[in-house]
């Protein structure tokens, strides 16, 4: 029997997958999440539903190409319509940390590439400040880890090396990735920044002002919602009820 939390990442999966619809380009999140929205797309292109994709992860590639999903490249389509993925952590203005699944380079690429950018997330994800209980995911050239590091430390975040196996993870574009701790997270947009700025730092999981719509789940309802700022309507919200899915 599936956990509370698995049905809840269940039900957004599915859900944001109402959003594609026929003849779109659309961006493939990766993570446990994504995965159920990945499922869901491959139904629906069974029964003719007709896009193009392109995946944030090898994981994810390797998913959607399982389930006959044509799959595409940004360099081949540079315009997404819209790119579903989930989240790390999402604060009440709908800025994101993400990349605890290492996929944090292509997951912004993709992001930054589509008119709307929708998050799905199970409750937990939801925090009243970034950084508090999860790090930062910077990943960078390998070369430059001890400079990177030090790096990370003058901005005020506890940098850990990740690690897989007890060696660096490496990611799918052949770099490591520091867990910055920061703790406490006050400008996201100038963190992302600084963070950014560090020679040979490929990219960083801090998100901020990209998020366009928020689906957070549970069993019983999906809760969805637009950033301030975002385009749409502004603020927002409504809830889909779910009771015939799992009653
Ligand atoms: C992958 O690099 C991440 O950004 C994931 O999107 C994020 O970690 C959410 O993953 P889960 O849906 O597995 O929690």
């Amino acid at each position: 029997m599936m956990s509370t939390q698995e049905e809840a990442k269940r039900a957004v999966g599915r859900r944001a997958a109402e959003f594609v619809e026929d003849g779109m380009a659309v961006g493939l999140g990766t993570g446990s999440t994504a995965k159920y929205l990945v499922d869901r797309l491959g139904e629906r292109v069974r029964d003719g539903l007709r896009i193009r994709c392109v995946a944030t992860s090898e994981r994810t590639a390797e998913q959607a190409a399982a389930l006959s999903i044509p799959l595409t490249t940004l360099e081949d389509c540079h315009d997404l319509d819209i790119a579903i993925d989930g989240a790390d952590q999402i604060d009440p203005a709908g800025h994101l940390i993400k990349g605890l699944g290492g996929a944090l380079f292509r997951e912004k690429r993709v992001a930054a590439a589509a008119e709307a950018f929708v998050i799905i997330a199970d409750p937990s994800k939801e925090v009243p400040v970034l950084g508090v209980g999860c790090p930062v995911p910077v990943e960078f050239v390998p070369e430059a880890c001890d400079d990177v590091e030090a790096a990370l430390r003058e901005l005020g975040a506890d940098p850990v090396l990740r690690l897989q196996d007890g060696q660096p993870y490496v990611t799918d574009n052949q770099h490591w990735i520091l867990d910055a701790h920061f703790g406490a997270i006050g400008d996201p947009f100038s963190l992302e920044r600084e963070i950014n700025q560090i020679p040979l730092v490929l990219e960083n999981g801090l998100f901020p002002g990209m998020a366009t719509r928020i689906l957070v789940g549970d069993a019983s309802a999906v809760r969805e919602w637009a950033p301030a700022g975002s385009p749409g309507p502004e603020g927002d919200e409504s809830s889909t009820d779910l009771s015939e899915d799992y009653g």
